[in-house]
């Protein structure tokens, strides 16, 4: 069940991160700290729910009192497609030539400053740049314009990484770019800026920082890979020792702040925004695998579901898994799936996320899917798969979707089947 050892075992890995500001109040800095990476124009993306807040342009306003010029673009679409992105740069050239770009808002406004910083500073257009097979897989020549990264949501980790995600819709497929030059140089994290995330979405958001840490810490380890020379080394190496630290730090932290950040308790919002911060600081490097694999097709096929599902707190009129919740949906299948690779990995993992040993009885591999259920419970995720309105008929092709994201399947610490794959859906079904 162990992965094979690599001929040549690699003994090298790597760890980038931006920048970061943290606290209550950071964002009244930003004019500073733009001005200081030597900006004139700024563009700053956003979406148009964001925007409504007056966040966007309150930080538009810091960068004027800052003596620079700065335009808000509300063209950041949730879940960002190609031909949304498409737009957002279209909409980027049309205008004056921003040096740096800011993102306000999840991780779809980040995306699309992504694209927008990356297309006005390289030629060619967006799906030249896309993963391969969907898109060309070209890599941008030139250094991007330099990004800073605003996170509104906690959760997404967006602000440490070098990918942009979105819908390809032709190819009816969830896929992305990932390059290291999409890293933002600069994150500005204001607790603050979350104050009015509703419960779910803080639930679901959470989910998301969680498997992040999860993940990258039972990612297979970098020192399992093949060694790589100089000009193949990659943004997500696996497992590591900084990564690892990062990774438990965040799962120490949510273990005392989830359940009352959904609550509604400030100070546990604080923490879960460094919660994010931290396992973002680990799964940028250290990369994430299965839950997020399955994550894209459960969100991905939702539309196409007669189902009348709709996650509170995101004020959608139309079928939608967020993306917290796609992921921890298969995630308790999962870790018992990955227990053998590493029981001592896993029972630690469950020990932090469980300080009080409420679930210390529970035979080895069912115990931090234990943790995980009643976490998922108490917070107000739905019941399994069925609930969302996913059903037998349905798990071949979640299997086929899942399958696709080879890149994130690399990483999962033991060799994964169609068969396995498969397993997991199944028992993903009817958490309790
Ligand atoms: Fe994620």
């Amino acid at each position: 069940m162990t992965i094979p050892t690599p001929n040549t075992p690699e003994s090298v890995f790597t760890y980038a991160a931006p920048r970061l500001k943290f606290g209550p109040g950071s964002i009244e800095e930003i004019g500073h700290d733009v001005a200081g990476l030597g900006a004139r124009s700024v563009l700053v993306v956003t979406d148009p729910v964001l925007a409504a807040t007056g966040h966007p342009e309150r930080v538009a306003e810091a960068l004027r009192a800052a003596g620079l010029q700065a335009e808000v673009h509300d063209s950041a679409h949730v879940e960002p497609t190609d031909t949304s992105l498409t737009a957002a740069v279209e909409r980027a050239r049309s205008g004056a030539r921003p040096d740096v770009v800011v993102a306000v808002g999840g991780g779809s406004s980040m995306d699309t400053a992504k694209a927008v910083s990356l297309l006005l500073s390289n030629p060619g257009e967006l799906m030249d740049y896309v993963n391969a097979p969907v898109g060309g897989g070209r890599a941008p020549e030139q250094p991007v314009l330099p990004m800073v990264a605003v996170p509104t949501t906690t959760g997404t980790g967006a602000e440490s990484t070098t990918v942009c995600v979105l819908d390809v819709l032709a190819a009816k497929v969830k896929t992305g770019i990932s390059h290291e030059r999409l890293r933002p140089v600069l994150a500005v994290i204001d607790p603050d800026l979350t104050a009015t995330q509703p419960a779910g979405v803080t639930a679901s958001a959470g989910m998301d920082i969680l498997c992040h840490a999860l993940e990258s810490w039972t990612a297979r380890p970098y020192t399992s890979h093949e060694h790589k020379q100089a000009h193949e080394r990659v943004p997500y190496c696996g497992a590591n020792p900084i990564a690892d630290m990062f990774a438990e730090r965040a799962m120490r932290l949510l273990a005392g702040a989830f359940r009352p950040a959904v609550a509604g308790d400030d100070a546990a919002r604080t923490d879960m925004a460094l919660a994010a911060t931290f396992a973002g600081m680990g799964f940028g490097n250290a990369g994430v695998h299965l839950p997020h694999a399955g994550a894209y097709p459960i969100a991905g096929r939702v539309h196409d579901l007669d189902t009348d599902f709709r996650p509170d707190g995101y004020g959608q009129d139309h079928p939608m898994v967020p993306h917290g919740m796609s992921v921890a949906a298969t995630a308790p299948a999962v870790f018992a799936l990955t227990f053998e690779a590493d029981p001592e990995r896993h029972l630690a993992a469950a020990s932090w996320l469980d300080p009080q040993g409420l679930d210390a009885d529970v035979p080895g591999p069912e115990r931090l899917p234990a943790v995980l259920r009643r976490l998922m419970r108490d917070i107000g995720q739905p019941s399994g798969l069925a609930e969302i309105g996913y059903g037998e008929a349905d798990v071949d092709a979640l299997v086929a979707g899942t399958m696709q994201q080879q890149r994130l399947l690399a990483s999962v610490p033991r060799p994964v089947t169609e068969e396995d794959v498969a397993a997991v859906m199944r028992a993903s079904m009817h958490h309790w």
